[in-house]
């Protein structure tokens, strides 16, 4: 008799586990899972863009090849960025750190945040400046539409080569503009698509006018352009206070 009623209780148990009271009758679990996978999957397009596919870590060492300087000037794009030593900068998809490491060197009282999305570049990332010993760099593992910056904190926010890879440029866009200091700035850096010489895939060029087309409708002003370097478009946005959200209620 005590084993059949020992049984009854443990095949009850299997059946009717202890969440299935606390689920029953409210929204459909599953439907709200559908909801939070259509959002991390983001978007394909974006104002008539095709939207690039993030580069893989593995192929990280092109990042920090030999020639990147003589192609890309990367020493007068950081000259042009005006640094004070006490800045906060932000390396917006730093990959393994190679803008990160120079930056800090250049605001030896401030710091710099390098965000990126996977773990792995900011594993290199933490390598490369344990064996530079720099202090000042703090990783930062951001997702998809969420760089976790402070608010309010950021005098820079650079970003080389990797926002025409974000699957959610208004939720970016608008944490961008939130972490932004009063004085704050975005510095995007694109490769250009208007110049066919510029050795790199479509996708990953961006023009002038495209730019221009997704900043100012996210509640940026084009405040100063650099033009001297040989395949990217530099652009200085600040955080336009007249704009306000559409999205907002
Ligand atoms: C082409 S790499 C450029 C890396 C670095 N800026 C440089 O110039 O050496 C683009 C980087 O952006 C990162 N990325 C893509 N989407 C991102 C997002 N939403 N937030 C932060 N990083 C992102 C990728 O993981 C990748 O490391």
């Amino acid at each position: 008799m005590l084993r059949w009623s020992f049984w009854l209780v443990f095949i009850s148990a299997l059946c009717f586990p202890p969440w299935f009271g606390a689920s029953y009758g409210k929204e459909n679990p599953r439907k709200d899972d559908q909801k939070k996978e259509a959002e991390n999957t983001g978007r394909t397009h974006y104002m008539g863009r095709t939207i690039a596919v993030t580069m893989h870590f593995t192929g990280a060492p092109w990042l920090v090849r030999e020639s990147r300087e003589r192609e890309e000037e990367c020493s007068t794009l950081l000259k042009a960025l005006k640094l004070k030593p006490n800045d906060v900068v932000c390396d917006m998809g730093c990959g393994n750190g190679f803008y990160a490491l120079k930056i800090a060197k250049l605001v030896p009282q401030g710091k710099v945040l390098g965000v990126d999305i996977q773990p792995e570049m900011l594993r290199m990332l933490r390598e490369r400046a344990r064996v530079s010993k720099l202090k000042n760099i703090e990783p930062v593992l951001g997702t998809l539409s969420d760089p976790k910056l402070p608010a309010g904190q950021v005098d820079l926010v650079f970003c080389v080569d990797a926002y025409h890879e974000f699957s959610h440029p208004e939720k970016m866009l608008k944490a961008i503009r939130k972490s932004l200091s009063k004085k704050g700035r975005l510095a995007l850096v694109e490769f250009r698509e208007e110049d066919p010489l510029v050795p790199i895939k479509p996708l990953h060029k961006m023009s002038k006018q495209q730019i221009l087309k997704e900043l100012i409708p996210n509640g940026f002003k084009l405040v100063e352009q650099f033009n001297g370097l040989p395949w990217q478009h530099v652009m200085f946005f600040s955080r336009d206070d007249a704009w306000q959200d559409p999205s907002a209620e």
